[in-house]
């Protein structure tokens, strides 16, 4: 991004800001077919991103498009309902415009929740999976361009983008709640198609355990600006190269609805014993 677009940061704060009192130390971006977690958060404000100066707007149907202001189990929270794909058109500087935004409003931690294709095959179908590394295949970089200095370095690290503690407490979680979760390494694809057989096979051979079209450049300019950063997958179809069936956006949807009811549960949890009072993690 380039150091003139700077004042449309100030611009963007400045409208929210007049909108909303709340001070948001949690941002959660919620993923394909998981809209629903924001029925959870007690709501005082909600902003359509079509009233936000410079925001994008969402076009794919499943998402919706608007930042929820609230207390999720009474920590104070901005949820994204609904996010931007690179497969939409948009540019790397467009998809992450939000998380710029959502770091300049206060928040310090950031979760992610999205649908992915599992290629690991001791994943199972509608099970979680914390993300804990990833392979960025998407073409072009958010963080390419003039550095923005105030609000990070123009080399950022990338040893651990996905915070190890906060892993650490989701698996507690999810073993109290009695829900398996996995860990592994996400590869982030341009899309829209899904991949081949041959791809899967490739994606297998880099190291991938699951597959998706988002969260990476989120994560990039999360881990540029020093928010701690969470990020989990429902595994919505099995990639299986060798016994592989076709999948439908709809199918997708309804295998992340299905997993909706744990994945907010452990969502929630996780939010209140990292960001809550006496946050450990
Ligand atoms: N590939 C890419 N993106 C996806 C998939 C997949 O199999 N499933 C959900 N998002």
């Amino acid at each position: 991004m380039l150091s003139s677009d700077l004042p449309n940061f100030s611009e963007t704060v400045g409208y929210i800001r007049k909108q909303v009192a709340l001070q948001p130390v949690a941002g959660i971006v919620l993923g394909t077919g998981m809209g629903r977690l924001a029925d959870r958060i007690a709501p005082v404000q909600v902003l359509g991103y079509n009233f936000i100066p410079h925001f994008p707007i969402s076009t794919v149907e499943s998402h919706f498009g608007r930042l929820i202001f609230g207390h999720l189990g009474g920590v104070q929270v901005v949820a994204m309902q609904g996010r931007f794909h690179y497969y939409e058109g948009y540019s790397q500087q467009q998809i992450t415009y939000p998380i710029r935004i959502l770091k300049l409003l206060g928040i310090h931690t950031l979760f992610i929740s999205n649908a992915a294709g599992g290629i690991n095959p001791a994943l199972r179908l509608g099970g979680l999976m914390v993300i804990d590394d990833h392979i960025n295949l998407l073409p072009e970089n958010p963080l390419r361009g003039a550095n923005l200095d105030d609000l990070g370095p123009r080399f950022p690290d990338m040893s651990r983008p996905y915070d190890p503690d906060l892993q650490q407490t989701a698996h507690a979680i999810a073993q109290q709640q009695g829900t398996p979760l996995a860990t592994g390494v996400y590869a982030a694809v341009p899309g829209p198609n899904l991949e081949t057989r041959a791809e899967y096979r490739f994606l297998r051979t880099l190291g991938a355990d699951a597959v998706g079209m988002s969260t990476v450049p989120e994560v990039l300019v999360a881990a540029h600006m020093g928010l701690r950063t969470f990020a989990v997958s429902v595994i919505t179809d099995e990639c299986d190269p060798d016994n592989l069936h076709p999948v439908s956006l709809e199918r997708i949807v309804e295998v992340a609805q299905a997993a909706e009811p744990k994945l907010t549960a452990l969502l929630e949890a996780l939010v209140v014993a990292s960001c809550g009072p006496g946050a450990s993690a």
